[in-house]
């Protein structure tokens, strides 16, 4: 047990209590001025402060934590049942850490069938015969119907998991063609990768790589990199598939290489620098989880091995002593960007850092790792 990460949670805990009162039925998002803009669930990050809330009870045991829990998931069902604002790839984002954390904590069969359903509804924007899922847009759409989104690497563990539970091969062969196109696409050859790709809707046929929110269409976007970092771990973790390990492990090695030295990555490695160039927290948090998932695989005594835990334990000591927030904030940790390119909270609270910063805090102190696969 250590002590600073207790304390972080405790204090993390804190804020969930008071959180809980102020968002009352709505969601946070990201903020403005330190205060999260709320909205009333109609946006690709929801399903991030629910599953806030089922690691904060899982953690203590709080009553209060588990009913406001459940409470959230009945809102995320609602969306689902109603099919509201769900035309996008973000479904695993939405429904792993909501009614999918809810199955694994409570063994709860509606919550178990929605999470199916949820996995369906993502299941619509696979194009089979080009192999991608299309991360925005309708179909056929002229500039989006050939898309993808390095981020979706998050959403397709809700595909591997939706096979496992159901023994039906579809959402796997599914999330095996997305994890392969993205290897070969979106990762270059030297490590780094594009935020998003486009080919002939089609035929298939590879156009471009592009940002949506990094600095250029050549440029490694931080976050999107910490994305593939876990993403190809977890495909790793339901595949056995070694080639997604190494993906993972090269992605990792890429990302460590360009930190600057207190390791919080800028929110693009490839921004020139200079002293106003902003962090992006949340893409350390995210890939401290996955530098935490590569560790299962490796032998401790390998250089790798001890270059990833040294690079989680100090890069997660610096998110605690420096980026950390004061007492009575909302968001946990601060420095986050969302879309620095487009205006949008460059430097600010965002939902998924703190999510992904008390994850990493959980997967220190308890080893639990959040809901992307099931661990019993
Ligand atoms: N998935 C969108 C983002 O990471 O900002």
């Amino acid at each position: 047990m250590s002590e600073q990460y207790v304390k972080a949670i405790e204090e993390v805990l804190s804020k969930v209590e008071k959180n809980i009162i102020t968002y009352e039925e709505q969601f946070p998002h990201t903020s403005n001025d330190k205060v999260y803009e709320l909205n009333p669930n109609d946006n690709w990050t929801n399903g991030f402060w629910v599953g806030i809330l089922w690691q904060v009870y899982e953690y203590s045991g709080n009553l209060l934590f588990k009913h406001s829990a459940d409470e959230k998931t009945d809102q995320m069902i609602n969306r689902l049942d109603q099919n509201r604002d769900l035309d996008t790839h973000d479904i695993g984002f939405l429904y792993i850490p909501s009614t999918g954390a809810k199955w694994q904590l409570e063994k709860d069969i509606e919550a178990k069938s929605k999470t199916i359903a949820a996995a369906d509804r993502l299941m619509q924007r696979y194009r089979e015969h080009i192999g991608i899922i299309q991360a925005w847009g309708p179909p056929n759409d002229p500039e989006q119907g050939g898309r993808i989104i390095i981020d979706c690497l998050m959403n397709i563990p809700l595909l591997f998991w939706a096979s496992e539970v159901t023994n039906d091969n579809k959402y796997r062969e599914a999330a095996i063609a997305f994890a392969d196109t993205a290897r070969r696409y979106l990762v270059r050859g030297d490590d780094s990768t594009y935020h998003t790709f486009y080919f002939d809707q089609e035929t298939g046929q590879p156009i471009r790589g592009a940002t949506q929110q990094g600095y250029s269409d050549g440029s490694t976007w931080t976050r999107g990199q910490a994305w593939a970092i876990y993403g190809f771990a977890l495909a790793y973790r339901y595949t056995k598939n070694r080639l997604y390990l190494e993906t993972s492990l090269r992605t990792a090695k890429y990302f460590i290489n360009q930190l600057p030295d207190n390791l919080i990555a800028h929110w693009d490695f490839d921004v020139p620098l200079d002293k106003n160039i902003k962090p992006d927290s949340s893409a350390s948090a995210i890939a401290a989880c996955g530098f935490h998932e590569l560790l299962d695989w490796l032998d401790k005594n390998s250089k790798e091995y001890k270059l990833l835990y040294s690079t989680l334990v100090k890069s997660m000591d610096t998110l605690i002593s420096e980026y950390a927030t004061e007492e009575g904030s909302q968001g946990f940790i601060d420095h986050g960007s969302y879309s620095v390119r487009e205006g949008k909270s460059p430097d600010d609270y965002v939902i998924w850092g703190d999510y992904f910063y008390l994850e990493a805090l959980l997967r220190l102190e308890t080893n639990k790792r959040g809901y992307w696969y099931e661990t019993n």
